[in-house]
């Protein structure tokens, strides 16, 4: 699939940063599905819907509208909600969502329809084995749990909220067990994907290691 470049990763690798920054690089849109796996926890949280429930999940999937801009901002049903899906309560139920296999059928649809008219920069956990498994260039972006709690920490401390490297540590590694142990399109990296351990690299060693790839010098 031309013009598609695929990436996955555990949580914190800094996945959506450099697929939002490469996008830009190519003049590709960016698709941060995560974003969309939020979306839904967030509306479901709203409408107080019981996350064992899986059929009101899907219908829920089915029902919303989620949009992004240019800018990367996300619209639930028209309301700009790019902050509230990254708040700790998402967090703590958005793995629910994304195990329910009715509710990725539905995203995934939504996935493969953009990458189908636009040429794309698309991350999250299963892109390269499902969502696009012929895209043109597929990456697994990795990088140590404690260097990913280091960053989620620095993140919330940037922006003045309270935050606990070791509460941090722990809920990334229970996410990461939840998100590789699930019945459904599990975290695995697939066999034809290059593997770039970003523990030691900056961003834009990041996006020119991609580049170089990209170009055929590597
Ligand atoms: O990348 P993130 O932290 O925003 O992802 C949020 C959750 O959604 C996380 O639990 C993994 C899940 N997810 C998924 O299962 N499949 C995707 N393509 C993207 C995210």
């Amino acid at each position: 699939m031309k013009n598609v470049v695929a990436i996955d990763g555990p949580g914190g690798a800094g996945k959506s940063t450099i697929a939002r920054l490469l996008a830009e690089k190519l003049n590709y849109l960016h698709l941060d599905t995560g974003a969309m796996y939020r979306a839904v926890t967030l509306a479901a949280l709203n409408k107080e819907i019981d996350f064992d429930n899986k059929t009101k999940l899907v219908e829920l999937a089915k029902e919303i509208k989620i949009e992004f801009d240019l800018t990367g901002k996300v619209f639930l049903d028209g309301e700009d909600v790019s902050q509230e899906i990254r708040s700790e309560k998402v967090n703590e139920f958005v793995s629910k969502t994304a195990a329910v296999k009715g509710v990725r059928e539905v995203l995934v649809k939504k996935q493969q329809q953009i990458a189908a008219v636009n040429k794309v920069v698309m991350d999250g956990r299963d892109i390269t084995t499902v969502v696009l498994p012929d895209a043109e260039y597929k990456f697994f972006l990795t990088a140590s749990l404690t260097e990913r709690a280091k960053r989620r920490y620095e993140q919330l401390k940037k922006q003045n909220k309270e935050a606990n490297l070791d509460e941090i540590k722990a809920s990334i590694a229970r996410r990461d067990k939840f998100d590789s142990e699930r019945e459904h399109s599990p975290l695995t990296i697939a066999d034809d994907a290059v593997v770039i351990d970003t523990t030691k690299l900056d961003i834009p060693n990041v996006i020119s290691e991609i580049l170089k790839i990209m170009s055929g010098d590597k």
